[in-house]
């Protein structure tokens, strides 16, 4: 005879006890965990477990006898009937009852994210010709990555603290790595914050939706650069957002267009900003549009969010603080990720804000994941205060910094007009002129042609046809013998 886990508090709470108790047993008859013909234990024995009146139990099985789950043979007891009723587990016809449904929700999904497969999985299914390079947008060198010390962080932590380890932990992160964090950001981004204001998400792009969700409703207006991250832009669209362009130049996006919209009547409640390394375009925000668009946002009442996702590699000058440092108005949201410092699948990223938007956050994040992955968090956590962390960072800046100059080299040797100017100081890519005898199109194919992947982002302006002639070509995937390989192809197929 099967223990029977009769759950009668928890569910539908406020039914009559008959009830809750049939529900449960119902739920197990459907679920499988009692099979057919099986023997339940009798209403004497469930009512001692359960401590309830032995009528209660018998009410309960005589109303899984009326709906065809159970069975009473004379004198032996009760059993889970051998021929399920149909119509309560049907497929078919759920189906059926659900396709009014299908039709909402279809008609509700917004259309899968363009960027998702022109810029982040490029062909991942189809390999390439052997000698193919593909300068991939946005991909850490996963071959320089410290792999024995990762994985003797994530061995570490499982043996030595399993049980913490495996259990449910914080919706808000672990604290040992908001703690990381937040003394992280204070060293190298100039972020003055406690672990309070750190929530760690399942990249960045969890801190997005998170943000937008809570602060703009159906219709209102979020203000994004032009050209910008289709990542964010696809996020804020499938809010019902309306979107409004700041259009973006040498010095990055132009508080002049927000100050137009506004007077047209725009109230936005949000801009989001690629302060570092504007997205696509590789340009730093100047200083005097930080303090310019910090005081457009107190003063007009929306936030900001700061989308640092590859601020870390810089290779001229000294980096810019992030707005989130000079913030004297509470008006941040710092989105942060270690998917191009670490690596992508890793999944972990965090948003700094005040407490009042982590604790909305949090409440939110419990409708979706509960919490994020407690093994890696835990491994990142002792990476960086071990001081494993920055030291991969010097490491990769080094390298990606001997990369762009492998590139740009070659370029400047055998096809100046192509580079941009000035270079970015930092970043993973660089965006390309095409040659003036040549269209993008022509440009991509020649590349192709000579077993090169460059990429077209004119998708990320919000008029593609009118996009600068430009592609763009990430220069931190391959190792350096194969970018100076690449540049040396396409100098050859565009001059
Ligand atoms: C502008 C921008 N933000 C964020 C990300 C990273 O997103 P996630 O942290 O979710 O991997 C990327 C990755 O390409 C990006 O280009």
């Amino acid at each position: 005879m099967p223990d029977l886990l009769v759950d009668i508090d928890s569910a539908r709470d406020g039914a009559p006890l008959y009830q809750r108790i049939a529900d449960s047993i119902r739920a197990d008859v459907l679920a499988g965990r009692l099979r057919r013909g099986e023997r339940v234990p009798s209403t004497r024995t469930l009512a001692r477990e359960l401590r309830v009146n032995r009528n209660t139990v018998a009410q309960a099985y005589d109303q899984l006898i009326a709906e065809g789950f159970l069975a009473g043979r004379h004198g032996s007891g009760t059993y889970v009937a051998d021929e399920l009723p149909q119509a309560s587990f049907s497929v078919r016809r759920a189906r059926q009852n659900q396709r009014p449904l299908r039709r909402v929700a279809l008609a509700n999904t917004p259309t899968p994210p363009d960027f998702y497969r022109r810029v982040l999985q490029p062909d991942d299914n189809k390999p390439f010709k052997a000698g193919y390079l593909d300068l991939r947008l946005g991909a850490p060198d996963v071959d320089a990555f410290p792999l024995r010390n990762w994985r003797r962080m994530v061995g570490n932590q499982l043996l030595v603290a399993r049980r913490n380890r495996m259990n449910y932990g914080s919706a808000y992160g672990m604290q040992e790595l908001r703690e990381a964090i937040a003394a992280y950001l204070g060293r190298a981004r100039g972020i003055d914050c406690t672990h309070r204001n750190v929530l760690i998400t399942s990249g960045s792009q969890q801190g997005l939706w998170l943000a937008a969700s809570l602060l703009v409703d159906k219709g209102e207006e979020v203000l994004v650069e032009d050209p910008g991250y289709l990542g964010a832009r696809s996020s804020f669209e499938a809010l019902h957002a309306k979107l409004l362009p700041v259009p973006v130049d040498g010095e990055g996006a132009n508080p002049a267009a927000v100050v137009r919209a506004i007077n047209r009547g725009a109230k936005p409640k949000l801009l989001h900003l690629t302060p570092s390394h504007q997205y696509p375009t590789g340009v730093s925000l100047s200083a005097g549009r930080r303090m310019e668009l910090l005081e457009l946002a107190a003063r007009h009442g929306f936030m900001i969010v700061e989308d640092d996702y590859d601020s870390e590699f810089r290779y001229e000058g000294r980096p810019l603080r992030a707005l989130a440092g000079i913030d004297q108005h509470g008006v941040v949201i710092y989105v942060g990720s270690f998917s191009k410092v670490m690596y992508p699948s890793l999944r972990v990223g965090y948003v700094v804000a005040p407490h009042w938007l982590i604790d909305a956050m949090v409440g939110l994040r419990w409708h979706i994941d509960f919490m994020p992955p407690m093994l890696e968090s835990a491994a990142l956590a002792q990476f960086i205060a071990e001081g494993h962390f920055e030291r991969h960072l010097r490491r990769m800046r080094t390298l990606y910094a001997d990369k762009r100059d492998a590139l740009v080299g070659v370029l400047r040797r055998k096809l100046p007009a192509v580079l941009p100017d000035p270079l970015p100081p930092g970043g993973m890519k660089l965006v390309l002129h095409v040659p003036r005898h040549l269209t993008r199109q022509q440009a991509k194919e020649k590349a192709e042609h000579a077993g090169v992947r460059v990429y077209d982002q004119s998708v990320c302006h919000f008029d593609p046809a009118g996009a600068p002639e430009t592609l763009t070509i990430g220069f931190t995937a391959l190792p350096v013998r194969q970018v100076t390989e690449a540049a040396e192809r396409l100098a050859g197929a565009w001059a």
